[in-house]
Parts: structure tokens; C-alpha cells; sequence
């Protein structure tokens, strides 16, 4: 299996996709969780990654807390989108399991040192904060990325938490500078590809249809997130983000994309966080990203509902 880290900050698709991560034991072994800021703030996270492990029964991952805060910006949340806690949509009873005590940036940078170059893949699914300081502190562990693979950007489906930017880039555009012009391979997935996997009615009821606390929880949470987004878009369902990072990992044949240029907008009040994504490449810059643009949904929804029905 591939080794991979998931930084997170839960958020409902998160947990999902750290499910689809746990319930694919064939094709993934995950090393370890850091929660970021994000969604909700560090705190919240740190907790509902916890919640996540406990409900699928895998205390034995190891969860770090990464950074609260952006680079150099205060932290801006989305309670408005994913609840008060992050979670909402379930109740679930507070987790016990512990933190560990090494901060999340010193477990990504020691994982990375000790495992042989080319063999760890970071899976962000919030802002980039985390790896940007990694990177940043330990240059020496870049060259021995296997691949970042990232939520994260739009394209011809531009924002969603302003008219131009995606909330994780927009939340700490340096540092999505900083990972983006770091020269490893990186896969993002942005906006364009997660609006075409929608959360309808039918493909909610499976999860709730296979009769587990583990189905109810996931069918309660995505209620939730879909309430929000179906009337924001007006769509058959929400989008779906973070798990389409883990789907791509399991089966790349379900998507397609581009190697392009990308580069962060970090200046402009009013387009900050925006991935200006050379799709026609028209700039001459070098390729630094593979950029999805295209999913088959209902294959993607048959891994997830497949995959998280083991657990
Ligand atoms: C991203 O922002 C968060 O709200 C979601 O969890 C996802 O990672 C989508 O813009
Ligand atoms: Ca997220």
C-alpha cells in the first residue's frame, strides 16, 4: 500500500475522506493524522479527527495537532458551512483517544527523514499551512516527497468563499505559494472536479441504508453539508471535496486533468487565494501541478460507499 499523511481539519468530507483512507487498507497505510486549523479551529479539529478514528474503531493511528493559524493571517473559519463543531449532522460522544505530544510539523518532518525518499505522500485536505512550514523549516525533506495531493483551487468554477478562491488556498495563500513553487510533485484537486461529485438523495440514502452507527453518521452528516450547498448551488446535492484526494490515490482512472502552470494569488484584496490555473497553457511558465478537471462520479461514489461499508 501507499504511505500516506493526511493533514485535515474536520470538516464533514473530511472525515469522509479519512474513512474512504481507512476502509482501503489494500491500497493505503496512513502513518499518521495532523489537524490544522481551518473549517473550525485547531482545537475542534484535533477533536473531531478523534471522533473519526473512534467511530471507525482505529485508535491506533496517530493523531498530531499542526498549526491554529495561517502564515501570517488571522485564522477565518466556515462554521457557516460545516456547524459549530465542525461535525454537525451526527451526535457523537466526546473522544478519548489521546493527542500526541510531538507538534504535527515535527511528525511530517521526522516521517519523512526516517521513511525511504519517494515512498510518503501528503494528502492535504485543508489549508496548506502544516506542510509550507515543514517545508520551509526542513527544505532536505522535499526532494523526498512522493507526491502532495491536495483539495484545493478552481478553475472554471472559481470561488466559494469569495467570487475569485477556494476556501482552503484562500485561508493561507502564502503558504499554498510556498508548496506550489516548491518543485514536488503535486496533484490538486479543486473545485472543478469536486461540484461534479454531488451529494443526491439516493447516493446519501446507501450510506444510511447499511444499517451501521458508522452509515448513520455518514448519511447524517452529509444532510447536513448538502442543506447548505443545495441551496447555495441551486444543484442536485452538495459538492463533495476532500475525499475525491483519496479516490484519486485508489483508482486515478477516475478522473482526468492537466499538467499545468499554477500560481497562488497572494497580493489582491479581491482575488487573494486564487489559483490562477494556465489551462490552455498560454504563459509559458513550467507545468508545476497535475490539475484534475473531470470525475466519474458514480464510479467515485461506488469506491466510497463500497470502501467505508468495510469499516
Ligand atoms: C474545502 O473547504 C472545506 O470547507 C472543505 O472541507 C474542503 O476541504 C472546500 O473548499
Ligand atoms: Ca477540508
Amino acid at each position: 500500500p501507499q504511505k500516506i499523511i493526511i493533514d485535515t481539519d474536520p470538516g464533514q468530507d473530511d472525515a469522509l475522506a479519512i474513512l474512504l483512507a481507512l476502509g482501503s487498507p489494500a491500497e493505503i497505510e496512513v502513518l499518521g493524522i495532523v489537524a490544522v486549523g481551518g473549517n473550525v479551529p485547531l482545537t475542534r479539529t484535533s477533536r473531531n479527527v478523534r471522533t473519526v478514528l473512534e467511530l471507525a474503531g482505529r485508535t491506533d493511528i496517530p493523531v498530531y495537532e499542526g498549526h491554529a493559524v495561517p502564515m501570517l493571517r488571522p485564522l477565518a473559519t466556515a462554521e457557516h458551512v460545516h456547524g459549530a463543531t465542525g461535525l454537525d449532522g451526527a451526535a457523537l460522544p466526546e473522544p478519548e483517544m489521546p493527542i500526541m505530544h510531538k507538534h504535527g510539523v515535527d511528525f511530517i518532518i521526522d516521517t519523512l527523514r526516517a521513511e525511504p525518499a519517494d515512498t510518503v505522500t501528503l494528502c492535504t485536505l485543508g489549508p496548506l499551512t502544516d506542510i509550507a512550514q515543514a517545508f520551509r523549516r526542513a527544505p532536505d525533506i522535499i526532494p523526498r516527497v512522493k507526491r502532495v495531493v491536495s483539495m484545493g483551487g478552481a478553475y472554471f468554477e472559481v470561488g466559494n468563499i469569495t467570487p475569485a478562491a477556494e476556501f482552503n488556498i484562500w485561508v493561507d495563500p502564502e503558504a499554498a505559494k510556498v508548496v506550489f513553487g516548491a518543485g514536488v510533485p503535486l496533484t490538486l484537486v479543486p473545485l472543478d472536479v469536486t461540484h461534479q461529485a454531488l451529494t443526491t438523495r439516493e447516493r446519501v440514502q446507501r450510506f444510511r441504508d447499511m444499517g451501521t452507527r458508522l452509515g448513520d453518521a455518514v448519511a447524517g452528516w452529509l444532510d447536513f453539508f448538502e442543506r447548505f450547498d443545495t441551496a447555495k448551488y441551486g444543484s442536485d446535492g452538495g459538492p463533495l471535496h476532500d475525499p475525491c484526494v483519496i479516490a484519486w490515490l485508489i483508482r486515478p482512472e477516475l478522473f482526468t486533468g492537466r499538467e499545468i502552470n499554477v500560481e497562488i494569488e497572494v497580493q489582491s484584496e479581491l482575488t487573494r487565494g486564487m489559483t490562477v490555473a494556465d489551462w490552455w497553457r498560454v504563459s509559458g511558465r513550467a507545468p508545476n501541478a497535475l490539475f484534475l478537471g473531470g470525475i466519474d462520479a458514480d464510479g467515485f461514489y461506488e469506491l466510497l460507499t463500497e470502501r467505508i461499508a468495510t469499516l
